[in-house]
């Protein structure tokens, strides 16, 4: 059985960590994922009063004893009171991303909470080092939703190459065994994934966005920052978003300027076309791993088939590659 430094830090069975996405990766994710052996987050949402959060958390622990963390996007104004119930509740692990994670590590250490510093630049990632985050998350551009601008596989690398003993963990393009086992073969500790779970039963997001997913092809998806443009949305210039590209993206990406004057309009068409499940028009997060997603599975499963694929690989590829 595959075991790292992640599994021991984390008490858990499977260096496999589902993304916190913001709404989508409630409960109903965090604890299928927990009680598979991996680790299970909740993405808390931008409410000012953490009402949902708490709700999650409890329901969470309904199902499971066992560890599992929230997830912020703490560039956002207004989340202070999710952080701070999230350490109440003391859960096993807090996440955040796009900020200088400093002084929401610090509040963790406080707390007895470990933190996650998810990071998209090399500088970030020092600070996160320097400021003692338990568990590093590179993230590269393959990744679904917001992230960098720098491929996964060297960005893992570099950021590997100066966590020292912190634990480094990939996202960003990873959706099965190859995957887990080509970034633990860089250093990485285990795996952070988004998209491979929006593909999942228990992904509270829209089904008609599932469906997107399961259908996309490896090169379906655009870095883009026209819905962020349009909707004023809280992440810093180091940050792109990753979509499944659509008309929308089509016709204004490369445009931005242009699309800014009308930026009141086609705020009210993005809004229309969520409604009225329009993936013509509609923002779908997703990476570049959509191409290897065909099917929606539930979480237990999509963990358990790459488990057993990494695990496979490991013990029968060194051996054709480098012989007896
Ligand atoms: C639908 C969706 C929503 C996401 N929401 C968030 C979020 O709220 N906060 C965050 O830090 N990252 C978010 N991400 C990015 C993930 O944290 C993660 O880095 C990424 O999904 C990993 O790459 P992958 O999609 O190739 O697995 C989101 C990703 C997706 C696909």
């Amino acid at each position: 059985m595959i075991s790292t430094k992640l599994c021991s830090l984390l008490e858990i069975d499977f260096p496999i960590i589902n993304a916190p996405m913001t709404g989508s990766a409630g409960a109903a994710l965090a604890s299928a994922v927990t009680r598979t052996g991996a680790f299970g987050m909740i993405g808390a949402t931008l409410e000012p009063e953490p009402t949902w959060l708490n709700e999650q958390i409890q329901a969470v622990r309904e199902k499971t004893d066992l560890p599992f963390g929230v997830g912020f996007i703490s560039s956002a104004p207004g989340i202070t009171k999710s952080v701070q119930t999230a350490l109440d509740a003391k859960v096993s692990a807090v996440g955040c991303s796009f900020i200088d994670p400093t002084s929401f590590i610090s509040q963790a250490k406080e707390a007895g909470v470990k933190s996650i510093a998810q990071v998209q630049t090399l500088n970030d990632a020092k600070r996160a080092v320097a400021a003692g985050a338990d568990i590093i998350v590179a993230q590269g551009s393959e990744a679904g939703g917001h992230t960098s601008y720098m491929g996964t596989l060297s960005f893992v690398r570099s950021v590997v190459k100066i966590a020292g003993d912190t634990p480094v963990v990939a996202a960003g393009g990873i959706a099965d065994g190859p995957g887990l086992a080509a970034v633990l073969m860089l250093g990485a500790e285990g795996v952070w994934m988004g998209t491979r779970f929006v593909a999942s039963i228990e992904w509270a997001g829209a089904e008609w966005a599932k469906g997107q997913v399961v259908i996309a092809d490896a090169d379906a998806t655009i870095l883009t920052k026209v819905y962020d443009m349009l909707t004023e949305a809280p992440f810093p210039p180091s940050v792109g978003d990753r979509v499944i590209a659509n008309t929308f993206t089509d016709t204004w990406h490369g445009r931005e300027t242009e699309m800014m004057e009308l930026q009141r309009k086609l705020r009210e068409q993005i809004a229309t076309a969520v409604d009225a499940e329009d993936a013509t028009t509609a923002p779908v997060p997703a990476g570049s791993v959509s191409g290897l997603i065909r099917s929606v599975e539930p979480a237990s499963y999509i963990i358990r088939e790459i488990m057993s694929q990494a695990e496979d690989i490991l013990k029968n590829r060194p051996q054709a590659l480098l012989g007896n």
